[in-house]
């Protein structure tokens, strides 16, 4: 494993190993990024380990320094969920949140301890609860028809799963509307005029054991200040609880820290993030004098999100007469929505030319029949003719999780790269894999 570095990964755009090489080559890993297509295929998710490892160690260290309890940081899966992914953070001792039967099944086939994972969810099926209430995982309750059903569940299994209650805390971030959860018209959680009615509902059964409360308001988040003013919120929730006898020991502030994708972005660092947060929980905890719960943090983008590339090959393009100029690389929509979806801004650069002077303003256009399939939007770069390797940083968090087959376009895989060494940890879909699920009934033969 390469040595650590001190930056704080979210606020890198780039890889915290990515270089140029002596071939002008971008490396990342140790691993030449243009022989990493070679050998890998076109287009790449390429995964930074020591960018991964370096974050999950930052969160970890900075909970131990700045707070007084304990402390647990989840990985919030969300952001990418596979069986390496789970591997590594829980090999740094982090639990993991996870969203869905199936994210929690890819963390249990990892290995990862059930008593750290947490299920979160604002629709989970009977059968999702049931799995999670038979793993012995942790349960994330959102609202009163899935406390009522985990309740009867535990009741009939003969169990007395643990559970937390998301409560919208009605903090408002400024982020996309489309990722912000804490502000009180939101989908997620109770609504804050219920927490003494469903505190009063446990303090009155037995098969359920409420050992927390959770909120998370939002993701991307540049400002301190929502953060710093959870922990009082929050607080006040574990005194409501002592009222009904109930003695809450967990408290899980969500994730939501920002990274950096283009320049003009400027995220807090990990540390100062949790600084904030640990600060917050401890002033409000002596206000209300309380004792310190075990702190929670549930981060996804920035422990990952920087730690990924994509790289692609550049095809054709066109220019408008007195308009744009299309350049159009072997990807898009379908491996990265999240122009498409929020108006994300990237950057991106010409793997194998890196020092080559950016003389051109040109539109990255993806593969996708769809004209809104436009990866980035006027950006100045070096010449590019066909076959050059376009690298897209910052491709880590919510991009293979909420990559699809538009077009029947084969999910792409992903290699980790660390001290010159490349592993598979996705392969990349084949045309057999698309119809896999594809059934052709007997009377279209
Ligand atoms: C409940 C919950 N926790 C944690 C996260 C992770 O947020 P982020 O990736 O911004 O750290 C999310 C994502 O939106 C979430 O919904």
């Amino acid at each position: 494993m390469a040595t650590l570095d001190k930056r704080s990964p979210n606020q890198q755009i780039l890889p915290l190993t990515a270089k140029t090489n002596s071939n002008d080559h971008l490396e990342i890993g140790g691993c030449d990024v243009v022989e990493l297509l070679q050998q890998y295929g076109s287009p790449l998710y390429i995964l930074d380990e020591v960018s991964l490892r370096g974050a999950c160690q930052q969160y970890r260290d900075a909970f131990k320094t700045h707070y007084q309890g304990e402390s647990q940081v989840i990985y919030a899966s969300k952001a990418w969920n596979c069986l390496a992914i789970c591997a590594i953070v829980a090999s740094e001792g982090l639990g993991i949140d996870v969203v869905s039967g199936g994210e929690l099944f890819t963390a249990i086939k990892a290995g990862v301890n059930p008593e750290l994972l947490y299920l979160h969810g604002n629709n989970k099926s009977e059968s999702e609860l049931e799995y999670a209430i038979a793993c012995g995982c942790i349960i994330i309750i959102d609202n009163w028809l899935e406390l009522k059903t985990a309740s009867n569940l535990a009741e009939s299994l003969g169990k007395c799963p643990r559970i937390m209650l998301r409560i919208t805390p009605g903090i408002e971030c400024h982020t996309h509307e489309y990722i912000q959860t804490g502000h009180l018209d939101s989908k997620f959680g109770f609504d804050p005029t219920e927490v003494e009615s469903v505190f009063a509902f446990l303090s009155n059964q037995t098969a359920l054991n409420c050992i927390g409360v959770h909120a998370h308001i939002g993701s991307q988040i540049f400002e301190l200040q929502p953060h710093q003013d959870l922990g009082a919120v929050m607080i006040k929730w574990f005194k409501i609880a002592g009222k009904y006898g109930l003695n809450l020991t967990e408290l899980n502030i969500g994730g939501g820290l920002g990274i950096s994708y283009t320049e003009s972005d400027d995220p807090p660092s990990i540390t100062e993030w949790v600084k904030t947060v640990s600060n917050s929980v401890m002033a409000a905890c002596e206000a209300e004098g309380l004792p310190l719960p075990k702190l929670i943090s549930e981060p996804g983008r920035s422990l990952i999100g920087t730690a990924c590339v994509t790289a692609y090959t550049i095809g054709g393009g066109k220019t408008v007469p007195q308009g744009r100029t299309y350049v159009t690389i072997d990807g898009g929509m379908s491996d990265n929505p999240r122009p498409i979806t929020y108006q994300s801004q990237y950057l991106a650069m010409v793997a194998n030319h890196m020092s080559a002077e950016a003389d051109q303003v040109i539109t990255i256009a993806g593969k996708h029949c769809e004209s809104g399939d436009i990866l980035i939007k006027d950006i100045k770069l070096p010449k590019t003719t066909a076959g050059d390797i376009l690298v897209v940083p910052a491709t880590g968090a919510y991009n293979y999780s909420m990559a699809s087959n538009y077009n029947r376009i084969p999910k792409l895989a992903a290699v980790l790269v660390d001290s010159g060494e490349a592993n598979l940890i996705l392969k990349r879909e084949t045309y057999e894999d698309l119809i896999r699920q594809d059934i052709l009934p007997h009377k279209l033969r």
